[in-house]
């Protein structure tokens, strides 16, 4: 086929990529949007199968049915809670291709004749740098995650020297492979320096902070894809993988500023691991009221706005169908119901929206944090499920603490808040929460599934 339609097809596989993000920045569009990016990868394997010199069409087609099954197995089986190491290490498997893919393509120009040329040997060596970076960043990031390590920040003396001084190893490799590609010790060294890089440029990193990290990682398999379209001189990949690292960036900045910390201090604050629980006991002492589903019902008898804010909980209990059903019940008393979404409740971005959608939740009724808070002040009973970071006062408090200046759902401004959670336990970050020990606020301890079933049936029998 001609380089023009081979072009033209990359060109149309861009446009529908930049349109499936568009789609993907609302509910209500994202899954056409998906289905624009599921439709642009295709074109561009095809345009890419057509226009390479294809050796062994076999090889790829194994490879695609083992890649394939895995991927089928892998999202058919992971918890939703799972998610975000899923991602992970996704991300590290396409940075460990792009080091694959520019050490086979180092290898083949050995064997033609000539030296290639700048662009090549330096795109080479940026693959392979991003790629390791990434492959085992993203590695320690899983294992964080999945419990496999420490969540804690892991800390060395003379780590950043560490890290500074393989950092140059890299840039000196890089320039090796420039000036001698018929070699590829360099190559290997620079793999070598760039995976080590990657692993300590994450353990020092708290689980707390462990999304953050992930949404960058994500960004840096797009920019190591970008480099290797540099160096297969692919244009859909040098487009795909710019897409990939600039969404990737931008998500990591939501990300921080809704967490209060910037990329900086994630990297170098080494905060966000286990964090002592002691301090618990003598904010809750004497203060915190329990109440039951009956008395939540009756509470709802004289309500006339409700707000219910998700979080993680909710998402482990798998409440939001019987959420669904109890918001039903109250709209149709003629009581006004609205949920309140923080932008990092539960694991990962979105995660709060995807429940929801998924138990049909009219979009209209899902409010962001901004929209929110100035509302709770006009707010009758606000039913907090399964949450805890995102709405606890101390975020206020800055006092350096993990989520000090975090910005929070506003729920104590309301009249009365009801707390649905199995017992007193911290949340992500390990940190008491004084919203449970607050005048206003009633604990109803239970799974958040069958505490909403409960309350169901009492404001059915009220
Ligand atoms: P968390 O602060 O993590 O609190 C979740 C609460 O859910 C826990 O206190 C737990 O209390 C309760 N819970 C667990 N299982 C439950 C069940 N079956 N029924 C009822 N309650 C249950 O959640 P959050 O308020 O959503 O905050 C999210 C936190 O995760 C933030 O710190 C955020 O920074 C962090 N984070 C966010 C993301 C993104 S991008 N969303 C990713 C990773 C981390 P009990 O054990 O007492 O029930």
């Amino acid at each position: 086929m001609s380089a023009t339609l081979i072009n033209l097809a990359y060109l149309l596989a861009s446009i529908l990529f930049i349109f499936g993000l568009k789609g993907l920045t609302h509910p209500r569009t994202a899954v056409r949007g998906n289905m624009y990016g599921a439709l642009a990868m295709l074109i561009a394997v095809v345009a890419t199968l057509v226009d390479q010199q294809i050796i062994s069409f076999e090889m790829i087609f194994a490879g695609l049915l083992v890649g394939a099954l895995i991927g089928v197995l892998l999202a058919a089986k992971i918890e939703m809670t799972a998610m975000p190491q899923l991602v992970a290490v996704f991300n590290g498997f396409g940075g460990g291709a792009s080091v694959l893919v520019a050490a086979a393509a180092l290898l083949e120009s050995q064997l033609r004749p000539g030296a290639p040329s700048s662009t090549f040997t330096l795109s080479t060596g940026i693959s392979a740098l991003i790629g390791a970076v990434t492959f085992f960043g993203s590695l320690v990031a899983f294992g964080k995650l999945q419990e496999l390590l420490s969540g804690r920040p892991l800390l060395f003396p003379g780590q950043q020297v560490i890290n500074v001084l393989l950092g140059l190893v890299c840039l000196a490799a890089i320039g090796w492979i420039a000036a001698d590609p018929g070699s590829m010790q360099p190559y290997w060294i620079l793999v070598a320096a760039a995976s080590l890089l990657g692993i300590l440029i994450v353990i020092p990193i708290g689980g707390a902070d462990m999304p953050v990290v992930i949404a960058l990682l994500n960004s840096c398999s797009g920019l190591a894809a970008a480099a290797t379209g540099f160096v297969l001189q692919n244009n859909i990949l040098i487009i795909a993988g710019s897409l990939v690292g600039a969404s990737g960036l931008i998500l990591t900045q939501i990300m921080c500023k809704a967490m209060n910390r910037s990329i900086v201090s994630v990297f170098a604050g080494a905060v966000g691991g286990e964090v002592a629980v002691g301090a618990g006991e003598e904010i809750y002492e004497g203060k915190v009221k329990s109440t039951s589903a009956d008395e939540v019902a009756m509470l709802f008898d004289t309500a006339r706005r409700v707000v219910v804010v998700p979080g993680y909980g909710m998402a482990v209990a798998q409440a939001q169908h019987a959420v669904r059903d109890m918001a039903q019940l109250l709209q149709a008393r003629g009581i006004e119901v609205e949920y309140a979404i923080h932008p990092v409740a539960g694991r990962m971005p979105g995660h709060m929206n995807v429940l929801l959608a998924e138990a049909e939740v009219p979009y209209d009724q899902l409010k962001e944090m901004d929209h929110a808070n100035p509302a709770f002040e006009q707010t009758d009973v606000v039913l907090v499920i399964g949450a805890n970071d995102v709405v606890n006062p101390l975020a206020r408090v800055d006092d350096g603490g993990p989520i000090s200046g975090m910005p929070i759902l506003d729920v104590d401004k309301a009249r009365t808040v009801v707390v649905i959670k199995r017992s007193l336990s911290p949340g992500f970050a390990g940190i008491a929460n004084p919203l449970f020990a607050a005048d206003n606020t009633l604990m109803y301890f239970g799974s958040a599934k069958e505490a909403i079933l409960d309350l169901v049936t009492a404001i059915k029998e009220t």
